[in-house]
């Protein structure tokens, strides 16, 4: 399924950005566009396509420039994905081989760019010098947080404080980013930007926190990408920082994660979060941000849109891919 699936009358717009994304990727580099194409049409949900038409329903609605956002934003999106895979080794991505696994290492580095390139490219046609101005700032923030949290791999020290700051970074401030720049465009005052923006963050940490939940509780086939991996690497996320905080056997999982583990220690790992609650009480935080975005839109005119917007943030925190 994708996002635009939720809502009927966004399908011929939805259809466009498809379009657009699809010419974005053109290359007469025949690997590239390979490469890149092979992401696309694996799938995905498009979610921040669908914030950026839904924040532009605010304001002045122009499906040309809101297309121009909503396709830098998920080409940016793409970009980060590949990057991601061979960050996180990982070979599967929206149901397909990662461009990593299919391709190699190299190429995928250059895919990466190559698709961040065509971002940047369509972004050119937004004159509001503002959207550059925070994009910029966005970006350089996700680097911060995949750095920090390489920096943070099996480290035991890292706390609940440690965990939402770099998921802010990493994820939830490009959807934040989807909703304050899909009003940008379409004119909004710049109370509504705020307010968009907003419900934007709180969703987004409400994203990343299901991503996370995901990796331990999802089938690998349903969600398109492996599980287990977040432990697997050392990537210590929200259910495992509850887990070491409250499971009666937290002990033994501090000596469970390390550099050196086995996959029967990862495994065990995986078991004990499972088994402490830890799950419920993720669930239960993503929930509060949840909440959190409901009300944030609070102060906008009550209208279908809004609605809308309320039922993706739902959708984005109840999902199973
Ligand atoms: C995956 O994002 C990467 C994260 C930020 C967690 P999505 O779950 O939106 O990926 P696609 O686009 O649907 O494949
Ligand atoms: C999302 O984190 C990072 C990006 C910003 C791409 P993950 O590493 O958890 O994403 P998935 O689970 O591989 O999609
Ligand atoms: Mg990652
Ligand atoms: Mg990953
Ligand atoms: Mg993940």
């Amino acid at each position: 399924m994708v996002a635009a699936d939720l809502y009927a009358d966004l399908e011929v717009d939805i259809a466009y950005v498809e379009e657009r994304l699809r010419d974005q990727l053109r290359s007469t580099q025949p690997i590239l566009e390979d490469a890149a194409i092979h992401l696309l049409k694996a799938g995905g949900k498009r979610l921040r396509p669908v914030f950026v038409l839904l924040a532009g329903k605010f304001g002045t609605y122009d499906v040309r420039s809101l297309a121009n956002v909503a396709v830098g934003l998920e080409l940016i999106h793409m970009a980060t994905l590949v990057h991601d895979d061979v960050i996180d080794n990982s070979d599967r991505r929206r149901g397909n081989p990662t461009v990593k696994a299919h391709f190699g290492n190299r190429v995928a580095m250059y895919t990466g760019d190559f698709i961040f390139a065509q971002a940047l490219s369509v972004l050119s046609e937004v004159p509001d010098l503002r959207a550059h101005q925070i994009l910029s700032a966005a970006i350089e923030h996700m680097c911060m947080g995949e750095i920090e949290q390489i920096r943070d791999l099996y480290s035991l020290a890292q706390n609940l404080r440690n965990y939402l700051k770099r998921i802010r970074r990493k994820t939830a401030l490009l959807i934040e980013m989807s909703c304050a720049l899909g009003a940008i465009v379409s004119n909004s005052d710049a109370s509504i930007i705020r307010t968009l923006q907003r419900f934007g963050y709180y969703a987004g940490m409400a994203f990343q926190i299901t991503d996370d939940i995901l990796d331990f509780t999802a089938s690998a086939e349903r969600l398109g990408k492996p599980i287990g991996g977040d432990l697997r690497q050392g990537n210590i996320t929200i259910p495992v920082l509850y887990a070491l905080r409250d499971s009666d056997q937290r002990d033994e999982l501090r000596k469970l994660i390390s550099p050196t583990q086995t996959t029967e220690q990862v495994i065990r790992a995986i078991t004990i979060v499972k088994e402490s609650g830890a799950i419920t009480s993720a669930q239960a935080l993503a929930d509060r941000y949840l909440k959190k975005a409901d009300r944030a839109l609070a102060s906008l005119p009550a209208t279908p849109t809004r609605d809308s917007l309320i039922e993706l943030a739902k959708f984005v925190g109840q999902r199973d891919h």
